[in-house]
């Protein structure tokens, strides 16, 4: 037991050790958010098909909790392995940069820490615009967001929230820099994962692209079609 202990110590104190964590926390996050855009975009289905997958969700009652904590310690587990990865190598780092490539290679750690903390804010506004929002009546004084049943009316409530220009605009914002974190992080997951070699490196770099665009482009599909009247 002592010695599972201390490898472990070991492993976590290693640079490569740190990435693999954060590269391993990435996938689990990656899974969450293909979940949450498959579910979300049930809303082009029409209300009825988003409203019953809510409540399937909410019908998890307390176990709805158990997905929820394995998110929360993804995220922190992500996070806390990528700030003592920036400090390990802050401390590693020489005091002239030498070679362009070590320059560029900060310049692309230090934005994924900006759109990584940008993306962190806005999972605390999400939280508390949609789930604390719903769950505690904030929206709800007269009842629109409830259905005749008592059940959440989710698609009423995303319509209404995103038929507000800048509370859309702020979406979009983010969703862009969460766009940016991804397309580094899917093409980096793959190097630390032991994927990359030099020759396959550039298509590694477009798949971190391409699945951006189409995570990205997918939540952000949502806001449009309610601003330009395609959902109503
Ligand atoms: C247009 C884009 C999005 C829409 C319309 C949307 C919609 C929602 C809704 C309606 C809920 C509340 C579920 C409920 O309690 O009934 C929710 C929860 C949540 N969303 Fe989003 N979401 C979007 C983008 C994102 C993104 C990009 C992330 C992460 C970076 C995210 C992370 C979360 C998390 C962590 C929860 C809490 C899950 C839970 O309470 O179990 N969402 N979202």
């Amino acid at each position: 037991m002592k010695a599972l202990y201390l490898a472990v110590i070991r492993f976590y104190a290693s640079s490569i050790g740190k990435k693999m964590i954060v590269a391993l926390s990435a996938l689990g996050l990656l899974a969450f958010l293909l979940g949450h855009l498959a579910g979300n975009l049930l809303i082009f289905s029409g209300p009825d098909a988003l409203n019953a997958y809510a409540a399937k969700l909410h019908g998890l009652g307390v176990f709805l909790w158990v997905p929820r904590l394995g998110l929360l310690g993804l995220v922190g587990v992500h996070i806390m392995a990528t700030l003592h990865l920036a400090a390990q190598n802050r401390a590693a780092r020489p005091q002239e940069y030498v070679a362009d490539a070590t320059l560029r290679a900060t310049r692309s750690s230090r934005m994924m820490v900006l759109s990584g903390l940008t993306i962190l804010a806005f999972i605390i506004y999400h939280l508390l615009h949609f789930t604390v929002g719903n769950l505690h009546g904030f929206h709800d004084d007269n009842g629109v967001y409830r259905l005749a049943d008592g059940s959440m009316n989710v698609y009423k409530m995303m319509v209404v929230a995103f038929g507000v220009w800048f509370n859309s605009l702020f979406y979009l914002v983010a969703l862009t820099l969460l766009g940016s974190h991804l397309s580094h992080g899917v093409s980096s997951l793959f190097q630390t994962l032991g994927f990359t070699t030099p020759r396959t490196r550039p298509l590694y770099t477009w798949v971190g692209r391409l699945f951006a665009v189409a995570i990205c482009g997918g939540f952000a599909s949502i806001p449009v079609a309610v601003l330009a009247g395609f959902l109503k």
